[in-house]
């Protein structure tokens, strides 16, 4: 979808509907005196957050609609509200068929992050995982454009509606993938995803196939994946930037396209979820779009390790001993603990390879859900330093991260009597012991750890977004690398 700036004022905008922002309680001076008056004396709309009001044919105005949308109490007004009241417009105007959407960015809407937010908000709220629905009456018409209108605006504000609009369609990007059910997007094909998107945005590819990874060691990995019929691949992508830069940033992403659980198979019930484990590797693609486009000054490079967690007659049994890339031996203790086995040959791949800071997302641990729910991800860390610089990240573009804790007292939990540690600890604060396991294999560099399993989807549809894949985590991680500072 396009989206663009317009310099007019927003009466001489020709657009099906202009949409403006209103605190509670504060007639917007923008909108007719007379209309607005008359609706905040009204019990209709005063304002309030999420509030709309639709009128037509606003007097002296180009636009056949005008929106109304409340955003709450000014005092209690940030990043939040703004992006849902977008996403709210933008959800309702897609129900009326309304193609091209205009919004007025006046004060205090006026600054580039907040142009950025809204262009952003506005692509994702009119964003519907409804690849696969053949009526076109429930399928809906998808918006056609975009204007931000800014009577006078500089070049800064044109930058943002162009930042907004690429972090929000490779947000969506990931969210296409997620929404794919396994059946469909196999390990093979999300990294054929990942190859068309990489050759279209100019970043290098490679896949590195199942006899490759046996060559290379990759115990872990083969593993989980020995008992699918569909062979795993480890997707490397690479941007490098125009100048040399001596950090280089490693991005990993979770990438079990169908989690069953394996041998220690899962309940039935709800096991249709598990194609969405591989939101982390789709979040990790979706960054890697955007920095293609965003062009950073520090190197960065995507490892998605994609593979099926089936059971079988050559699965994996509870108990095996692995051994990792690392040389580290593993016991297996529970076949549904996968994505961390994945994930630990993957960061020693990285490192390998030269990384010297990692972060990886991943749908990780039922754990990360019962103690944050759906709302915060949960931040791992060994290395303060490198937390603040994502949570920064997230701050600016309105994730919510949480910091978890992770020392040594939990060490205890994850003693094996026959191999090196088992992939899984006791009952409780199993997010921390997974991410403690992780951290066996991302020290000695940086790392950040996000466990995304609470946030990568939404089972209740959103006034702001659509019921299913969130895209979770791509413009935290495209931000990261945006504003790095080495
Ligand atoms: N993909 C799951 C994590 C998950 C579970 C995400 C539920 C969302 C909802 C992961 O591979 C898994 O199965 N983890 C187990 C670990 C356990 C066996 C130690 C879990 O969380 O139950
Ligand atoms: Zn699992
Ligand atoms: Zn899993």
């Amino acid at each position: 979808m396009q989206a663009r700036l317009e310099l007019k004022s927003v009466r001489d905008v020709d657009a099906d509907a202009v949409v403006v922002f209103a605190f509670e309680g504060q007639p917007p001076a923008l909108a007719p005196a007379a209309l607005t008056e008359e609706l905040y004396s009204s019990a209709e709309f005063q304002g309030k957050s999420c509030q709309t009001a639709l009128l037509y044919r606003p007097e002296g105005w180009r636009a056949k609609r005008l929106l109304l949308i409340g955003c709450g109490k000014p005092e209690e007004f940030d990043g939040h509200a703004l992006r849902a009241a977008a996403g709210r417009a933008a959800r309702l105007l897609k129900e009326r068929r309304v193609s091209h959407v205009a919004f007025a960015a006046e004060q205090p809407w006026r600054s580039a992050e907040t142009v950025s937010a809204l262009v952003e908000a506005t692509l994702l709220g009119a964003y519907d995982p409804d690849l696969y629905k053949t009526d076109p009456e429930k399928k809906g018409t998808p918006l056609g454009s975009v204007t931000v209108i800014a009577e006078g605006a500089g070049e800064e504000l044109q930058a943002a509606v162009e930042r907004g609009s690429i972090l929000a369609e490779c947000q969506n990007f990931a969210r296409d993938l997620v929404s794919e059910p396994a059946n469909r997007l196999t390990p093979g094909k999300l990294a054929e995803r990942a190859r068309a998107m990489a050759e279209q945005e100019g970043l290098s590819c490679e896949i590195i196939d199942e006899s490759r990874l046996k060559q290379l060691g990759m115990g872990a990995l083969l593993g989980v994946a020995q008992g699918s019929e569909e062979p795993p691949a480890l997707i490397v992508l690479r941007y490098s930037p125009e100048t040399e830069s001596t950090d280089h940033l490693g991005l990993v992403g979770k990438g079990i396209t169908f989690d069953t659980g394996g041998i220690s198979l899962k309940p039935s019930e709800h096991m249709d979820e598990m194609k969405f484990d591989m939101a982390g590797g789709a979040a990790v693609l979706g960054a890697m779009r955007a920095i293609a486009r965003l062009k950073p000054s520090i190197a960065v490079t995507a490892f998605v390790p994609a593979v099926e967690n089936m059971p079988g007659g050559k699965a994996q049994r509870p108990g095996d001993i692995v051994t990792t890339l690392s040389g580290k031996t593993v016991e297996v203790m529970n076949t549904d603990a996968e994505g961390r086995l994945i994930m630990a040959d993957t960061f020693t791949y990285a490192q390998k390879l030269g990384c010297t800071h990692l972060v990886d997302a991943a749908t990780l641990t039922g754990a990360i859900v019962v103690a944050l729910g759906h709302v915060y991800t949960g931040a791992f860390t060994n290395d303060q330093e490198m937390l603040n610089r994502l949570l920064e990240a997230g701050k600016a573009e309105g994730e919510k991260i949480w910091h978890m804790p992770l020392d040594e007292d939990y060490a205890e939990q994850l003693k094996s009597p026959y191999a090196d540690l088992p992939n899984i600890g006791k009952r409780w604060g199993g997010a921390i012991t997974a991410a403690y396991f992780l951290k066996q294999f991302a020290d000695p560099v940086p790392w950040v750890h996000l466990d995304i399993a609470g946030t990568a989807w939404t089972e209740e549809a959103k006034p702001h977004m659509a019921k299913g894949p969130t895209g979770v985590g791509v413009r935290t991680l495209a931000r990261l690398a945006a504003d790095w500072q080495s």
